[in-house]
């Protein structure tokens, strides 16, 4: 028997493949300045990065994705953990809830922590989370980091989702005082401003994970799976690119992490470029590992941080804070949001 839970979990990974991984996430308005005199060798390349306390070996991982129970989960973590561990990145588990609130799931996510014993896994919860139910959530899994997602538009546009977002920011800041682990913040696919980001800053939040629009779409998503369709969320959101400048600009203590519809290594550059210390990929792998399986995504993460490396040598930058200073221009939509926003 599927619960419903594991269900719509299903569900949403057909949906998130056969809407196809779009990539409008504002970073082909993003070009680095070239560089024809770079003093160095591909061997002199470093991709360690910080995101808060955390030491990175590389600055790409893989982003939340399916939790919940049911066979089809259970093979996606452990290959998602198994893969992070051979590439030394780090991986995030999907949401954590339905294990918290029924054990009978939790083999599906203690599986990433026994395939992947030492590397950088972090937990996930949803801002309706309790500080004790973040404590089981870190726990289960002996979690490096901490990831609470904020979703309204998702819940919104569920007819089972949330109605209520009052004091959201109450809850992660009692999460973030009260547990022992880093905190991130992370959007799901519709970006993030700088005045969110404040507020999060100033309650001690470790790291935003800006969740930029213009990758995997949750509106299209919840929308494929129901008549009635709120469509007019489909193309809501604030791409990577501009959420990543909208962050950056506030100047918090606070890492980066950009997401949202990453895809190649010159993604993960740009979106470095604009100031992020790490770079969330989800649906993409995800496409990779179903579509053609462990082996190609495997090589697929390899060859990003081979052509990672590529290009911090043509832009002269040894390493990833090097490349978060790289010159760069930005035109198009990307340049037109930012001039009205008024950030340089
Ligand atoms: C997700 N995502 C997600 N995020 C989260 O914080 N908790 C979760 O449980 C899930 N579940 C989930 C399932 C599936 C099938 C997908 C594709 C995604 C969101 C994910 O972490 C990420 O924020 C967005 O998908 C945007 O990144 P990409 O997919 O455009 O790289």
């Amino acid at each position: 028997m599927v619960s419903k839970r594991a269900q719509r979990k299903i569900e949403h990974i057909q949906h998130a493949l056969s809407t196809g991984q779009q990539r409008s996430n504002g970073l082909d308005d993003v070009t680095f300045v070239h560089q024809s005199l770079p003093n160095l060798s591909v061997d002199d390349i470093n991709l360690s990065s910080n995101v808060g306390e955390l030491s990175l070996s590389s600055p790409l991982f893989i982003n939340a994705m399916t939790g919940g129970g049911g066979e089809d989960t259970v093979i996606i973590n452990e290959a998602l953990a198994k893969a992070a561990a051979e590439t030394k990145i780090a991986v995030a588990v999907g949401s954590q809830m339905s294990a918290i609130k029924d054990s009978s799931e939790r083999p599906s996510y203690e599986i990433m922590r026994k395939v992947n014993s030492k590397g950088i896994i972090l937990a996930n919860l949803g801002s309706e989370a309790t500080v004790d139910q973040a404590k089981t959530a870190i726990d289960m899994i002996e979690a490096n980091a901490l990831q609470i997602h904020i979703n309204v538009v998702q819940e919104l546009v569920m007819p089972e989702g949330d109605r209520d977002f009052t004091n959201a920011i109450k809850r992660i800041e009692n999460i973030v005082k009260n547990v022992k682990v880093p905190v991130i913040v992370k959007e799901v696919g519709f970006g993030m401003n700088r005045e969110v980001a404040s507020h999060l800053a100033e309650i001690g939040v470790s790291a935003i994970d800006v969740g930029g629009f213009g990758g995997t779409n949750f509106s299209k998503i919840e929308n494929m799976r129901r008549e009635q369709v709120l469509s007019y969320f489909n193309s809501w959101g604030i791409s990577t690119a501009a959420s990543i400048a909208e962050v950056k600009h506030g100047q918090h203590d606070m890492s980066i992490i950009g997401s949202g519809g990453i895809q190649h290594s010159l993604d993960v550059a740009k979106a470095i470029g604009l100031g992020a210390s790490a770079v969330g990929v989800a649906g993409y792998f995800l496409k990779i590992f179903i579509e053609k399986g462990y082996d190609e995504l495997v090589q697929e993460i390899k060859q990003i941080h081979t052509d990672l490396t590529y290009i911090m040598t043509a832009l002269g930058v040894k390493t990833i804070k090097g490349l978060q200073e790289a010159p760069l221009v930005i035109s198009g939509n990307t340049h037109h949001w930012l001039n009205e926003r008024g950030i340089e």
